[in-house]
């Protein structure tokens, strides 16, 4: 799979998928992400990308030309399963979301900055917009990275063990039960005995009792379907 992201800011996205499962996933030819700089392609004099808002009001819009034309000159090598907006007013992201994104296999993300970005682009070239959370961030780079992150773990091969991330909270609409590991007993703290007991019947069933119980008391919303 192939992730392009559009940003105004590229060093937001140096970090996040040059570690851990992300880099594995890039090292093992399953995953390619390009960090794409807007300014690289505006045609505007001091690489200017916004401007004021037509009616006024205060921050600034990106303008639409120097993203149509990075999508365009994307456009002639790639084509795209999905436009992706990232933006506090899309689609809340979820897990069915990332299962369903992580089946595509080119994917363009679109970072927003300032106020927002020129709606006729919105309405003319992006074909899903997407929020993280109902709540603002300066820029859509985060969310751009939280995407690709748990879309690129889900693609098959990248994860070592193909049933972690079908134990994962959210999978199958229910929280991950608690896990331990050494010692068996700290500061008088016990492991449960179940899952000493090598009886892989009753530990499965521990487990399934412990994922219901925690979704019931944390995320009853989950339960109502
Ligand atoms: N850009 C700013 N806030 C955002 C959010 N909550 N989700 C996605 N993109 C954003």
């Amino acid at each position: 799979m192939k992730i392009d992201i559009i940003t105004v800011v590229p060093e937001i996205l140096n970090g996040p998928f040059s570690h851990s499962i992300m880099k594995r996933a890039q090292t093992k030819g399953l995953l390619e992400v390009n960090v794409i700089n807007l300014r690289e392609y505006t045609t505007y004099a001091r690489a200017q990308v916004d401007d004021y808002p037509f009616g006024g009001g205060a921050g600034m819009v990106m303008m639409i030309e120097p993203l149509v034309n990075t999508v365009e000159s994307l456009q002639k090598t790639t084509h795209y399963d999905e436009v992706i907006f990232l933006t506090p007013d899309g689609e809340t992201f979820n897990q069915k979301m990332a299962n369903h994104l992580s089946l595509k296999n080119n994917l363009l993300m679109i970072c927003g900055h300032y106020k927002g970005i020129d709606q006729r682009f919105r309405d003319h070239f992006v074909t899903k917009e997407i929020s993280i959370g109902d709540y603002v961030l300066s820029g859509g780079e985060l969310a751009a990275a939280v995407l690709t992150d748990s879309i690129g773990r889900l693609i098959p091969g990248v994860l070592n063990d193909e049933t972690s991330a079908l134990s994962d909270s959210f999978q199958d609409d229910l929280l991950a039960p608690p896990v331990y590991t050494r010692p068996e007993t700290f500061r008088n703290w016990k492991v449960p005995e179940v899952l000493m007991s090598g009886n892989h019947k009753n530990i499965d069933q521990w487990r399934v009792e412990q994922s219901l119980e925690r979704t019931r008391l944390r995320r009853p919303d989950l339960l109502k379907d």
